[in-house]
């Protein structure tokens, strides 16, 4: 099988790139089709896809237990992968490196771990307005169960977290901090390194929710100084059902185990079980293995480009759809924060979202509508939804054009 070293380094060109992504190459509803839902899932370029079939051709076995060729090979293979995330997130040690189906199965790991062992009645949980709902219906259930209270930070109507309300809200009462570090439905980039060390002086713990930050910014878990970051596999190209959560050691040492099964125990018997070692103690049961290796092919094709070239590419195509949107008769865009990453969502005046969506569908451009899983941002922002356009490295001026130029006959239609 052909692999990406990291050292092969190749000048960047979204054409060039957009070769390696076989999806990309199809017509929806006779028009070539134009993917602006990488905030939902980014398309996996050909490596990834030849690593998945690679190991089902050649490798699959069960890891961690079996004594011959083909288990070591895959037990290699998956702990490879955990050195790329550990290496990814800049974590000090791969024992802090757990691999979840993604960031919902890392929230409710932290909540019902380390949240129901060390929350009682008359602590607080600090989130925010603009979180998905992956990071509040965890906590909500927590709060539920063991009489903690919720606590929101509020927003801006550009959607940037209020500074001045987080910092009097964060009080000695708050034993959690969980916030997103980007936001999908408005890109807003959070101050996140400022957020965890006001936390930390209160003495509260902090999780970073990196869902949407993974992939466009190049998040560095110690010098965050973050105490739990989780990511998911299908947003950095990689794929769907397994993603990663760091936790720092000493957390994840004190913390009970999340799921019981095999793979996480040292020793069983009727009246007592003794637990793995980090990481194991938190993967019971025979984890993703194919999808997990094929992670690292996703971080391999990545580390084709420095983080910069391609930050700077997917800034311009925000920066050029800005404007263009900008310029529609009665469109506002939703989330004008300082500093975001390339996902626009907006309403229009006299056209739902659904609609916009159903049209746009019809001339193959692909976008997402709704919602977007924060229905409280929707509330805070008196919406019901938006539309939402989200760019990767393989999308390009000329596919913003043809998405204007579409969006202009929908609105003709709606209008
Ligand atoms: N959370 C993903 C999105 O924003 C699914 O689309």
């Amino acid at each position: 099988m052909e692999t990406l070293s990291p050292t092969s380094i190749r000048p960047f060109d979204p054409l060039v790139v957009r070769a390696d992504f076989p999806i990309l190459h199809q017509q929806v509803n006779g028009k070539p089709l134009v993917y602006f839902d990488n905030a939902a899932t980014a398309q996996k370029p050909k490596s990834v896809i030849q690593a998945l079939t690679h190991y089902y051709e050649t490798e699959n076995a069960n890891i961690h237990r079996g004594a011959h060729y083909l288990a070591a090979k895959a037990t290699q293979d998956y702990e490879d992968t955990r050195e790329a995330v550990r290496q990814f997130l800049n974590a000090a040690s791969t024992d802090e490196i757990i691999f979840t189906r993604g960031v919902t199965e890392a929230v409710n790991l932290v909540a019902q771990t380390y949240g129901r062992q060390n929350l009682q009645a008359g602590d607080e949980v600090l989130i925010s307005t603009m979180e998905h709902h992956s990071n509040i219906v965890p906590w909500q259930m927590l709060c539920e169960e063991k009489g903690v209270t919720l606590r929101i930070i509020p927003i801006t109507d550009q959607g940037e977290l209020e500074m001045d309300a987080f910092a009097k809200v964060l009080t000695e009462r708050t034993k959690f901090v969980s916030i997103v570090h980007v936001s999908n439905a408005l890109g807003t980039i959070n101050p996140v390194k400022e957020i965890i060390a006001a936390a930390h002086r209160v003495g509260a713990v902090v999780f970073v929710d990196g869902a949407q930050a993974a992939v466009h910014l190049s998040p560095d878990v110690q010098a965050l100084d973050a105490d739990f970051y989780a990511f998911s596999a299908h947003k950095v190209y990689g794929p769907t059902g397994i993603g990663a959560l760091y936790g720092k050691r000493r957390w994840l040492e004190a913390m009970p185990p999340y799921h019981g099964g095999g793979e996480m125990i040292k020793e069983v018997t009727f009246t007592k079980t003794t637990y793995n070692e980090l990481p194991f103690k938190f993967e019971a049961g025979t984890p993703n293995i194919g999808d997990t290796i094929a992670l690292k092919a996703a971080f391999d094709y990545l580390a084709q480009w420095d983080k910069q070239t391609i930050a700077a590419y997917e800034t311009d195509l925000l920066q050029y759809a800005t404007q263009a949107l900008e310029s529609i008769d009665g469109l506002q865009i939703i989330g004008t924060a300082k500093h975001k990453i390339s996902v626009i969502s907006f309403v229009v005046d006299g056209a739902h979202h659904s609609d916009i969506g159903t049209l746009l569908d019809n001339e193959g451009i692909a976008v997402r509508t709704g919602h977007h899983c924060t229905q409280p941002l929707m509330q805070r922002l008196g919406i019901s939804g938006t539309t939402r356009a989200s760019f990767a490295l393989y999308n390009t001026r000329d596919e913003i054009d043809t998405f204007v130029k579409a969006l202009h006959k929908t609105l003709k239609m709606l209008r």
